[in-house]
């Protein structure tokens, strides 16, 4: 899909279909208004006879209106005026584009993003106008043999912009918008491959392929190379699997080589089966998802150099399955850790700790500004924040205020958890400086405390997305997120959003 920005009246546009927003109790917005004048109360009277009543969610597809140089109109409902803020501006753009492919329309000029929105601007309103448009057509076909027949494919969106001076900063969040929703569509579809497809290797290609196009640097260290950094409680994981572990490490330079990166850690587990404190076998192969701390990571360093931001940023993504097996490691196993701490493996299903910990000490080596890790990591963040917030921990408090603020200007929320020392106790074993669990209660917050263990030397948060990176059900499949929080944190720290 193509998109780009127009300021001009909508009776004037030449297209196969004009969107405008109508409120609840049949308020007609401005553009609405524009298009009724043009055709002589053609709208008016069809909202007045209850066709079309404003309500969220609700479109209804008029053909012909006179006065217009387009084909059609769709009405697009919108809920109440005094409610109407970034969720429903969100879900209309979402409902707009659903609607459009239902038609015979090839393009369409959306007047919906000459709406005010409380606190956001016109660049916040295309940004995420394009988020949600090409979040809403995403498709993953890749192994359908009939793909979905769309009659004719919407192919071309025309966003307006009510001021000719809106234009230069209508075109910097169209050109955001585009970076982002590339990296989340990239996010979403490894998380959809199938293990057999996207195991560690497959991922270190992906990461090759991307350095190559986007001229990055990448490195990928063989289970030999984490052997010679100690990196034991990674390759623990590993044992049990036929497929090689990989450490993945992107960089990319955007600024001057002086200024500290950024790093982003994400878990890669193919597929996590538990090991031998084996998963039940309901939803299993949701656990081909569990890689989606790494694709999330990947797809923000895709957005990150696509928009050529001034910042350094490094991704490093500890790669493996996690599989029973005659070699596999056994609950009450003891590992040294990179870091020289030693760690009694409890129940090894609490697997991304264990590669993300070694891969958090591997991190020191950029002498990082902040590191941010990415994890499908527990259970128990599904618990506590359902599929609604990602899990936010971190040892800074002002670092956890710009993630949770980014997360909130992207619609891509999450939450601050606690992490205080209270809760470290929890991990104490009997043999080893420390057990790989902490027990039956709080279980987001002991695998956070575990991590924290590792993150002493930087400023670091922790993002469990163990509820938000996918979706199950009727529409199971990868969401992208949290690429929208991770690329608004770096649009902010390059100085990128006003
Ligand atoms: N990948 C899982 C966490 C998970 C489970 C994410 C279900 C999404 C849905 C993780 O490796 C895991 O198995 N965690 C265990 C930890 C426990 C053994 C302490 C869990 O959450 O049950
Ligand atoms: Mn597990
Ligand atoms: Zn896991």
């Amino acid at each position: 899909m193509e998109f780009s920005i127009k300021n001009g009246s909508p009776e004037k546009q030449r297209s196969a279909c004009i969107v405008v927003g109508v409120f609840e109790s049949r308020k007609l917005t401005l553009p609405a208004e524009i298009l009724d004048k043009a055709s002589d109360g053609y709208i008016s009277s069809i909202v007045r006879r209850g066709d079309m009543e404003g309500k969220a969610g609700n479109t209804l597809l008029l053909q012909n209106v006179p006065g217009t140089l387009s084909e059609r109109v769709l009405l697009v409902g919108l809920g109440k005026e005094k409610d109407f803020r970034e969720k429903e501006f969100c879900n209309a753009i979402r409902t707009t584009v659903k609607a459009l492919n239902d038609t015979g329309a090839f393009d369409a000029s959306i007047f919906l993003t000459e709406l005010a929105v409380k606190k956001r601007n016109i660049g916040w309103r295309i940004r995420q106008s394009v988020m949600v448009g090409l979040d809403a057509g995403y498709k993953f076909e890749r192994f359908k043999s009939k793909k979905e027949d769309v009659r004719r494919p919407l192919r071309k969106l025309t966003l307006a912009v009510s001021r000719r001076t809106e234009l230069s900063e209508a075109e910097e969040g169209l050109a955001q918008g585009l970076a982002i929703a590339e990296g989340m569509a990239m996010t979403k579809t490894l998380g959809n491959l199938p293990a057999n497809i996207c195991h560690p290797t497959y991922l270190a290609e992906q990461a090759q392929a991307m350095a190559k196009e986007f001229n990055l640097d990448c490195e990928i260290l063989e289970r030999a190379d984490m052997e010679k950094l100690g990196m034991h409680s990674l390759l623990s994981v590993a044992r049990g699997s036929h497929q090689p572990p990989k450490l993945i490490i992107l960089t990319y330079k955007g600024t001057k080589a002086s200024e500290k990166p950024i790093v982003l850690v994400g878990k890669g587990v193919t597929f996590d089966t538990g090991g031998i404190s084996l998963k039940p076998g309901a939803e299993m192969d949701e656990m081909k998802y569990d890689m989606c701390g790494a694709a999330s990571v990947l797809g923000t360093m895709q957005s990150v150099a696509r928009m050529a931001l001034p910042i350094n940023l490094t991704v490093i993504v500890p790669a493996t399955e996690n599989m029973p097996g005659g070699a596999a490691t056994r609950p009450g196993d003891i590992v040294t850790s990179m870091s020289g701490q030693t760690i009694e493996i409890l129940n090894t299903d609490a697997e991304g700790r264990l590669i993300l910990c070694d891969a958090l000490t591997y991190a020191e080596r950029f002498e990082p500004d902040t590191v941010i890790d990415v994890a499908t990591l527990t259970g128990a963040c599904v618990v506590a924040l359902g599929h609604i917030a990602t899990g936010l921990f971190s040892n800074k408090d002002s670092l956890a205020r710009d993630l949770l603020d980014a997360g909130d200007e992207a619609h891509d929320r999450a939450w601050h958890m606690p992490l205080w020392d209270d809760y470290q106790d929890l991990l104490k074993s009997p043999f080893a400086d420390m057990g790989n669990i902490g027990g039956r209660w709080g279980g987001s917050i002991t695998a956070a405390c575990f991590l924290s263990r590792f993150t002493k030397k930087f400023n670091w948060a922790h993002l469990d997305i163990a509820g938000t990176a996918w979706k199950s059900g009727a529409d199971k499949g990868a969401t992208g997120r949290p690429v929208p929080l991770l690329t608004h944190f770096l649009l902010q720290r390059a100085g990128k959003l006003n």
